[in-house]
């Protein structure tokens, strides 16, 4: 068994600093033994230049890192989150996995939504599954959730929970995660953002909210509302996404026909 909170959030625009302490005052709020926030939790998402987003991008050694990392050394404990992840002079939506006193797993977008594209370099990680507390996890940031390839290689590789911060604004993810955790029998938590932020370029996005995490077999064992800041936490058993077998015929995995799909 394995405990996960997902805190749903409503970040401050560019404020990484109050970000993480809000953070970190949620993480103390709950006990768990993973803890997950939305898509650029410490920044914000609306971007209107360059600028703004190279003032909020990190690299490892930024001491957000450092005291995330020195937490979960101490509290025995992982957490997840979205960022603005600088590498050489390119900039990702990216998110990591910290635990055990390091980054266990950093993740970057592979399918950029809308204006991300005017700043974000699309991400080369691909889908990579890692181990903690002898529990597979892999990672994909919100708009994968429209290409059900993200979260079915993740399953191919044999991912048990897929963490899957989010900043959502189109009404369809919620229940297309219904779909991702049946179809490959998977725990697949989601964790959104609340409130509305404003650009330069005069759109106005309103975050859904409704955080959710969903079993293998499309229980949704945690929900959040549309406009609360809360965190909450489950346990689940991961071995229950070990089964593939639907029935004695059916195997969500091994019945794959890929000479029959483009
Ligand atoms: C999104 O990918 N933030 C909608």
């Amino acid at each position: 068994m394995i405990s996960i909170a997902v805190a749903q959030t409503a970040p401050a625009f560019l404020d990484a600093g109050a970000n993480h302490s809000g953070a970190i005052d949620l993480i103390g709020e709950v006990d768990a033994d993973l803890y997950l926030f939305p898509e650029l939790y410490l920044s914000g998402y609306a971007f209107s230049t360059e600028d703004e987003v190279r003032r909020c991008a990190l690299r490892p050694d930024n001491p957000i890192f450092d005291q995330l990392k020195r937490l979960s050394s101490e509290r025995g404990i992982a957490v997840c989150g979205g960022y603005v992840e600088a590498s050489g002079g390119a900039l990702y939506n990216s998110a990591f996995l910290i635990g055990n006193g390091q980054i266990l797993s950093n993740y970057r977008k592979t399918h950029l939504f809308f204006r991300e594209k005017e700043f974000f370099t699309p991400g080369d990680s691909g889908f990579q599954v890692v181990e903690y507390l002898g529990v597979r996890f892999g990672m994909m940031i919100c708009f994968d959730w429209i290409f059900p390839e993200a979260a079915r290689s993740l399953a191919l590789r044999g991912a048990q929970v897929i963490l899957h911060p989010a900043n959502l604004v189109l009404p369809y993810c919620q229940r297309a995660m219904f779909a991702r955790a049946v179809e490959n029998r998977v725990f697949v938590a989601t964790a959104n953002r609340v409130g509305t932020e404003s650009n330069a370029f005069g759109d106005e996005l309103t975050f859904t909210g409704r955080s959710q995490l969903v079993t293998p077999g499309g229980e949704y064992v945690l929900t959040f509302d549309d406009g609360e800041v809360a965190i909450r936490s489950v346990e689940i058993d991961p071995a229950a996404a070990a089964e593939k077998q639907l029935n004695p015929y059916n195997d969500v995995l091994g019945d794959r026909r890929p000479g029959m799909y483009l």
